[in-house]
């Protein structure tokens, strides 16, 4: 294919987002914020109660969700079944369930067939856990970040804190643990590093040198 891919994994709140947008920004290229499609899905999983051990109760669930990312702006709009959950989805109480829904094979079905049909024909940034292991192992360019579990779970909280989330540091970090154990240990595409992925530890990179370092590396290979 001519449209080019570029694939950004790691663990939660590595700043993922963070340089995929700014990538997406420079090289007008459509970011796509996998992450946000799960959330969405666990949000619906909450609100209408779904047994997460009933697979039938899980099917349907999927066949009844219709995620849609709409571009605004410097942001993404998420829509759930037409309804605009952007800030919903980003509540403490998803992102404690979130890794739970994300392990089931139906929804990683569903999931990952509509993050490759947005890759079609499309130059796209897509920021996840198995972008470049799973939903495109043929991408162009594969990056895998990781930070420190501190510097993680202070930004992390900063971004809550800034949003009025009532939390504290113990359980943005206990909540970034379990999400990177249950993310990593799943059966169905764990969160790993593909082999031809290039690491970026953003531990101490501000956003512009990590910006700068996966453009040196795209030029690279264009
Ligand atoms: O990227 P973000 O932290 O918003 O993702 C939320 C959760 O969605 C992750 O902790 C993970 O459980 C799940 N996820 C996934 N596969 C992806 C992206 C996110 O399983 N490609």
């Amino acid at each position: 294919a001519s449209n080019k891919i570029i694939a950004i994994d790691g663990f939660s709140s590595c700043g993922k987002s963070t340089l995929a947008k700014a990538l997406a920004k420079n090289l007008h290229f459509v970011f796509v914020d996998s992450g946000a499609m799960y959330r969405a899905v666990t949000l619906y999983f909450m609100r209408n109660g779904v047994d997460l051990h009933n697979h039938e109760q899980v099917q349907e669930a999927i066949d009844a969700i219709h995620v849609d990312l709409i571009p605004n702006g410097e942001t993404t709009k998420v829509l759930l079944n037409d309804e605009d959950v952007s800030e919903a989805i980003r509540q403490m109480e998803v992102s404690e369930y979130v890794s739970e829904v994300s392990a089931l094979s139906e929804v990683r079905k569903a999931m990952v067939a509509q993050q490759q049909k947005l890759g079609k024909r499309r130059n796209i940034v897509m920021d996840g856990r198995d972008i470049g292991t799973t939903v495109f192992p043929h991408a162009d360019l594969k990056i895998f970040m990781t930070a420190s579990p501190e510097i993680r779970a202070e930004r992390r909280f900063k971004e809550l804190s800034a949003k009025g989330e009532q939390v504290t540091m113990e359980e943005v970090k206990t909540n970034l643990a379990h999400r990177d154990h249950i993310d990593s240990t799943r059966t169905e595409s764990p969160l790993r590093q593909a082999e031809d992925a290039i690491v970026l530890d953003n531990t101490s990179l501000s956003p512009e040198e990590q910006l700068q370092f996966v453009l040196d590396e795209f030029q690279k290979i264009k």
